[in-house]
């Protein structure tokens, strides 16, 4: 009887538990065991580890988080960890993998599926929705729903105030969070990583529609914009174990320089962790579902190097190296549309 482990990496976001039910259910109707790796890579290292069966995996859809835990681990950053993850799978006498992350995590996946031929399945998660080679990550409509909804309820407090709001949502470099919840939740100007912000664009968007009437502006803006001649603004200085800068405080500064260039009065909001909170949407439960069960016939058949992908409707694999060559950011199409509802 196969034995195969699953462990969710990187930053949690809501269906992770979607994938871990089907694929556990999947792998027991197919005959083989299941075992959980707590916190990432940290429980490969580690050996730390829970049984997952029917029962600890029942009623777990609807939870948000993952009941496994998870961290930053990168164990290629780790002096002899790489050999511990080895013989991990040999005392725990796991035959295959299913990691569930984002591009950190599938990175580290598959540099132990190509360098140490561990046999590795791969699951695509992520708010940011940058993963290449798959049209959505669950998390993400989850996290866009939020945004709107936040947005919305923005939209009454600025107008009652006739202020102007800036609302900063995550996404790291890509700007598919900030797309949909700027158009989506009507904001004046939408501000991404992709297209380099100028403050005084954006200030005469501002004037112009109060200039037509509006008494009130909402500016959505992407934690990883950069202005014409700017850097990121960061949290802290140093990068974590993957090589990334801490985002946020973006809103805060655009926020004190629209009120210093309009004389509106004006506040920031910034959402952060909200959006990795809480319940997944019907839409991320089904995709976390189908994706759960896709990784669980991989593992089944032995189809390593590999991760579950959706295209159009489809749910496809697709070599782990493709999906974390490169980020997938925003497409022309959405930086049009971007550009469109910011004028
Ligand atoms: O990658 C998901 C994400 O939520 C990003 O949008 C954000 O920049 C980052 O994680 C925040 O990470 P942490 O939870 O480690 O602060």
């Amino acid at each position: 009887m196969p034995r195969i482990a699953m462990l969710t990496g990187g930053g949690d976001c809501p269906g992770l538990n979607a994938v871990i039910s089907a694929a556990t259910r999947t792998l027991q109707d197919g005959g083989a065991q299941t075992v959980g790796l707590l916190d990432g890579w940290k429980g490969a290292v580690d050996g730390a580890m829970m049984e997952l069966n029917r029962d600890n995996t029942s009623h777990i859809i609807g939870q948000g988080g993952t009941i496994l835990g998870t961290s930053r681990t990168n164990p290629y950053k780790k002096e002899g960890a790489v050999e511990k993850i080895k013989q991990t799978f040999a005392r725990l006498q796991i035959d295959g993998l299913i990691a569930i992350g984002g591009e950190d995590t599938l990175g580290v996946a598959t540099k132990l599926y190509e360098g140490e031929k561990i046999p590795v399945v791969g699951v695509p998660k992520t708010i940011d929705n940058d993963l290449s080679a798959t049209d959505f990550t669950f998390g993400f409509d989850t996290a866009v729903n939020i945004a709107v909804d936040s947005v919305d309820r923005i939209h009454t407090t600025a107008a009652s105030h006739h202020r102007c709001l800036v609302i900063e949502v995550m996404g790291r470099h890509a700007g598919w969070i900030a797309a949909y919840a700027g158009i989506c939740g009507d904001a004046d100007v939408t501000l991404v990583p992709e297209m380099k912000v100028d403050i005084d664009e954006v200030c005469g968007v501002l004037r112009k529609n109060r200039a037509r009437g509006k008494k009130y502006n909402i500016v959505v803006a992407s934690e990883g914009i950069t202005f014409k001649e700017g850097e990121f603004v960061t949290q802290q200085q140093e990068l974590d174990s993957f090589g990334h800068v801490r985002l946020g405080g973006i809103g805060d500064l655009l926020a004190k320089m629209i009120e210093k260039k309009t004389g509106y009065e004006t506040r920031a909001v910034v959402l952060g962790h909200l959006q990795r909170g809480g319940s997944p949407t019907a839409f991320d439960r089904m995709l976390g579902t189908r994706f759960g069960v896709q990784a669980g016939r991989m593992a089944l058949a032995k189809d390593w190097g590999k991760m579950a992908a959706l295209r159009g409707n489809d749910i496809v694999a697709v070599p782990l190296n493709v999906a974390t060559g490169e980020l997938k950011v925003l497409n022309d199409d959405f930086r049009s549309l971007v550009d469109l509802f910011s004028r």
